[in-house]
Order: structure tokens, then sequence, then C-alpha cells
């Protein structure tokens, strides 16, 4: 429940309860949190996201020479790609390239034109890899949800990604609502669904301005 009525949580949205994603959110909340702490916190938050929400990615079996013997190990089976949703998705990605190096970024930059309130791309720069199996977009706040629909229709043209995971740290329902309806097939990895949006489209309680909190700004 929210002081704007019920939501109950959709079948594909995923909200970690782990004690450590909950300790480390109550810090990055903070208004005294400042941004050199904020950006650890984030990166730390985003790695145990992507460790849950990673879970079911698919690995194929291999054999290991170790200094003693061979034995039977585990290789990731599907090529995995990250797209970062600028400027507060960066240092979610920066944190999953330290566990997975070689996997491609695509930065993407949307706004929302206050005139036509239609979504606008204004940077777009895809890795040169095509053919990704599962790609995670990644932006900590799903306020609207505006910017996700475009960044996943804008996916889903170029690569034909078949699997799209969601990777967030704070949501509104109202955000949760729209990228569902428009990508029913997208599944949400959150820390927490907050109450609502306030008239300047920041989500409440939330933690404020993602990017000007990193970044200093
Ligand atoms: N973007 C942010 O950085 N914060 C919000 O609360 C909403 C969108």
């Amino acid at each position: 429940m929210n002081e704007h009525g019920p939501f109950s949580i959709p079948e594909n949205v995923y909200v970690s309860q782990h004690p450590l994603v909950q300790h480390k959110l109550a810090l990055m909340r903070s208004h005294f949190t400042e941004s050199r702490k904020f950006r650890m916190l984030l990166r730390e938050i985003s790695l145990l996201l992507f460790y849950e929400a990673s879970q079911d990615i698919p690995v194929a079996p291999l054999t290991v020479q170790t200094p003693i013997d061979r034995c039977p190990g585990f290789e990731i089976s599907v090529r995995v790609g990250l797209m970062a949703v600028l400027r507060a998705g960066i240092g979610m990605a920066e944190a999953i390239l330290d566990i997975l190096p070689a996997v491609p970024v695509w930065h993407i930059g949307i706004y929302r034109d206050h005139e036509t309130l239609e979504p606008v791309t204004y940077y777009d720069n895809p890795p040169s890899q095509e053919d990704i199996d599962l790609t995670f977009v990644l932006d900590p706040m799903l306020a609207t949800g505006g910017t996700a629909v475009e960044a996943i229709d804008i996916l889903k043209e170029y690569w034909g990604a078949s699997r799209i995971k969601f990777l967030g740290i704070i949501a509104a329902p109202q955000g949760i609502r729209t990228l569902l309806k428009a990508h029913p097939d997208v599944s949400i990895h959150l820390a927490a669904i907050d109450s609502h949006l306030n008239d300047q489209g920041y989500i409440v309680p939330g933690l404020g301005d993602a990017g000007d909190r990193q970044f200093d700004t």
C-alpha cells in the first residue's frame, strides 16, 4: 500500500529483500550522504542486484585443468550486454564491468521534451557487437517509465534483444506500470518500490536526482 492507493507487485518484478541491499539503500537515500560515498553505495547495490538478477544466466559445462588435475566447471553460454541510461546508469555499468569486464556497453541519453512530452534521444552509441542474447538495462530511478520504454524500444530494434532485464534501484508504481504495459516480456529488478511521483517527476521519498547526487552537480 502507498499513499496513492494499493500497489501489488506484478509477477515479473523483483524487489531485493537482501539485508545488505536494504542497509545500503537507507544510507544512499540519506540527504547527508555525500557524493563520493553515494557513488560507492550505488556501485555496491548495483552489484548485489546484478548478482540476484543474473541467477538464471545460462551456463555450459567445460573441463578445467587445475595445477593438480582436470575438473568439471561452467562458463556463461550466452552473449550478455549492458545498456546504461545516461547519466545515472553509468555507475551501475561500471559496477557490473568489474565482474564481467568483457561485456559490451551501450550508452543512451534520453530526455523528455517539456512541450511535447515526447522522449528525445540526444545520445545513442551502440557497441559494434550485434546479436546479444541477454541485455541488462541500467537506470537507478524508474520514475515515469518513459525513458525506460524508449530505451528498450531502441534496444529491441537494433539488437533484436531476445531477453531483457531492467535493473533499477528505486521505482515508482507509475514507472513499473508504464514499462510493463509497453514491454511485458521485460523483468524488473529493484531495491525498492516507493510511493509516488511528485509534481516535478521525482520519486517520493526516493533519493533525489541520482545523477546530481553521483556527480555532485
Ligand atoms: N530521476 C532521478 O534521478 N530521481 C527521481 O526521483 C526521478 C527520476
